[in-house]
């Protein structure tokens, strides 16, 4: 018999099936995705759009960077380089699709602290009870700067 409560063996369980997801995008990446960091030179336009300056946010100049803009008319997001090229950025909208629930960067995924749902840096669903990927928000680059709608 388990001496661990269950509550234990569940979170061990999660923990364990996190790993594994890891494992398989490091696998993929080759490499794990660095932590996301705040970003710098962030400017939130009067459309509300926010614009992002490359030149102060070094992480973005890797596929795998990621930087998170956080209180943004009560959003936080994320910009994520998956790819090289202009049109290798994408943004999420952080809010677990879930509940709503603000997910934090575990390695190579997002995870979702209420009920542990877990999504790919791309912001795909990778273990439930999410069932949507995260929001995409609209993003246009330029060789200098990202705007996100
Ligand atoms: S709010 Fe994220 S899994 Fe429920």
């Amino acid at each position: 018999m388990n001496s661990q409560s269950p509550e234990r063996r569940v979170l061990d369980g999660e923990l364990t099936r996190r790993g594994a997801i890891c494992a398989l995008a490091t696998l993929t990446l080759g490499a794990l995705a660095a932590p996301a960091v705040a970003a710098s030179g962030v400017k939130v336009l009067r459309n509300g759009r926010v614009e992002v300056t490359l030149a102060q946010n070094p992480a973005l100049k890797e596929v795998g960077g990621v930087v998170r803009i956080d209180d943004v008319r009560g959003r936080s997001i994320a910009l994520v380089r998956t790819a090289k090229g202009r049109n290798g950025f994408t943004a999420l909208d952080l809010r677990c699709t879930h509940e709503g629930t603000f997910v934090k960067q575990e390695g190579d995924i997002w995870g979702c602290p209420n009920h542990g749902a877990a999504f790919s840096l791309s912001g795909e669903v990778k273990i439930g009870p999410a069932k949507t990927p995260l929001r995409k928000l609209r993003v246009s680059a330029t060789a200098k700067k990202v705007v996100i709608s």
